[in-house]
């Protein structure tokens, strides 16, 4: 319910994702989607919904993250993208990677916390699963595992 509200508030940023892959992919356990909560007086002010990708390696991909309006700039969503790191090291995956619109506010935080735009996703061009970008897209990448990093600096970055 919660999620659901932030996400139809926000869904200028976030998008929208439809009640049966709530349903049946995160809640339901039929993929390994995982969705965290952050609270504040057992209050819920933010949520960020994740796709692990499936082996050690793999960047988890950021598809949605949203803090309440009133609890912005209060380090929540950055606590989110704290726990994410330690899943990273935990599951062994490279870092995260999203896709944010050029035109939010939100490419400020991404970049606050040193996440580096590795590419653009061009309006009008299509994606591998068929979507067409409707505006130009950033695609932010962060690595978030010490140990893979260290392979990186030995054999540098690809
Ligand atoms: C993006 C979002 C999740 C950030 O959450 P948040 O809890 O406000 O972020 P934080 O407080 O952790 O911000 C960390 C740092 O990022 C930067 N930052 C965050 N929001 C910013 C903004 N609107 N403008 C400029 N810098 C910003 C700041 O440097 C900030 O640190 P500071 O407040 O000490 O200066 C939140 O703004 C949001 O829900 N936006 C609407 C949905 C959205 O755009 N989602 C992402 C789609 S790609």
């Amino acid at each position: 319910m919660f999620i659901d509200k932030l996400q139809k508030e926000n869904s200028y940023a976030v998008g929208f994702i439809q009640s049966t892959i709530w349903d049946n992919y995160v809640f339901g356990g039929e993929r390994n989607f995982f969705v965290l909560i952050c609270e504040k007086n057992d209050d819920p002010v933010g949520y960020t919904l994740v796709t692990p990708g499936r082996t050690a390696g793999d960047f988890v991909k950021i598809q949605q993250i949203a803090v309440r309006q009133d609890a912005r700039r209060l380090h929540y969503g950055s606590m989110l993208i704290g726990v994410i790191r330690k899943y990273c090291q935990l599951r062994q995956r490279m870092g995260a990677r999203l896709r944010c619109r050029q035109d939010l506010e939100s490419n400020n935080f991404w970049r606050a916390l040193g996440f580096r735009q590795y590419g653009t996703w061009k309006k009008g061009a299509i994606n591998h699963v068929g979507f067409r970008a409707s505006d130009d897209i950033n695609l932010w990448e962060i690595k978030l595992n010490e140990s893979i990093m260290t392979f990186d600096f030995m054999w540098g970055e690809q």
